[in-house]
């Protein structure tokens, strides 16, 4: 059984690690990786024939320099299907559906961290959430607050929205909170839907967020960090494929989150999920990308705040934001 209590994680906890059995599962996968049976090279005319279907599938362009990582993510998902190259690997994934997205869970890179990219928190705090308060109280806007985090990894950008939306949009207040989370990856979405990461995760985490909010595990959680209910209820995790032609989700959302994932995709397919994403945005809302991720190519209809969040050019004009 599950046993974990609310704690209030300390300033010194926080330092004080607890990795044991992390750092255990992790060198128990790197020698998995490497068995004796998993074939450890690639022909490059196997190697194209994955880039085309990777890239026709998710958008994803993988170029021959990555050919090491390629067979270094999936050798472990040969090994386990005891296929001994990567030619039998390939028959595979192109004719059978879910075999597919088992190999996008294991070519996606999906780091991540709470809080990640301070300036765009700020920004909520300082700017948009004031903005949106003086809006309600002058009958411009609802109290339902939309949010999307499109590549969501394994939760924490979602969750760190839902801590910051949820302190200052208490329901007691009238407001209501719907955070869409969505990725390609099903094995990233499983544990961010379990809401459970690793105690040192907590050290990305403001004490007064850690404390409000993240649940500590005992007994045999023992090392672990667990999302209290009150934000787990805000949000909804769905498999989503930004490289499909058309997205299940409904807009308008006040707030598009999609940061570091725009990198994995070519020019072309960047411009082509990029208006689709931002169809899904209000008017007014505000659409965030990584940092190193810029959108000079769509000055035509969109125009940045500060730099990487951007709002549509007939807002930045009524509101004086300048051509960047
Ligand atoms: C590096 S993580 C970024 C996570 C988070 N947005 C952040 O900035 O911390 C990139 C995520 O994009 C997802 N991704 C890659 N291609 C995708 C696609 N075609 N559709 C949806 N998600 C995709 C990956 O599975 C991965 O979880």
């Amino acid at each position: 059984m599950f046993k974990i209590q609310r704690a209030g994680v300390t300033k010194r906890e926080r330092g004080g690690q607890d990795h044991g059995s992390v750092s255990l599962g992790i060198q128990r996968d790197i020698y998995s990786g490497l068995s004796e049976s998993a074939p450890k090279t690639i022909s490059e005319k196997e190697f194209l024939k994955f880039q085309d279907l990777i890239y026709k599938e998710a958008g994803i362009w993988l170029s021959t320099v990555k050919t090491a990582l390629l067979v270094g993510r999936l050798s472990k998902r040969l090994r386990q299907l005891e296929l001994r190259s990567f030619a039998e690997y390939y028959n595979l994934v192109a004719e059978d559906a879910e075999e597919r997205t088992k190999m996008l869970d294991a070519i996606s890179t999906n780091e991540t961290h709470f809080f990640r990219e301070p300036a765009h928190f700020d920004l909520l705090q300082t700017k948009i959430f004031p903005r949106w308060e003086q809006e309600e109280a002058a009958g411009l806007r609802s109290r339902k607050i939309r949010v999307w985090s499109a590549g969501c990894s394994t939760g924490q950008e979602p969750y760190s929205l839902a801590m910051l939306l949820l302190e200052r949009f208490p329901a007691a207040a009238g407001w209501e909170i719907e955070i869409v989370a969505t990725d390609l990856s099903t094995r990233v979405l499983e544990i961010a839907r379990n809401g459970i990461w690793d105690f040192g995760k907590a050290s990305e985490i403001p004490d007064k967020y850690l404390e409000a909010f993240m649940l500590r595990g005992f007994g045999e959680q023992k090392g672990k960090i667990k999302a209290a209910p009150e934000i787990r209820s805000l949000i909804r995790f769905m498999r989503l494929n930004l490289n499909e032609e058309s997205y299940p989700v409904q807009g308008p959302f006040d707030l598009v989150f999609c940061r570091n994932v725009l990198i994995y995709f070519d020019m072309h397919t960047r411009e082509r999920i990029l208006r689709g994403l931002l169809r899904h945005r209000s008017p007014e809302g505000y659409f965030f990308v990584g940092h190193a991720e810029s959108l000079h190519k769509m000055a035509d209809v969109i125009r940045s705040v500060i730099p990487t969040v951007y709002v549509t050019a007939a807002k930045a004009k009524r509101e004086g934001h300048a051509r960047r």
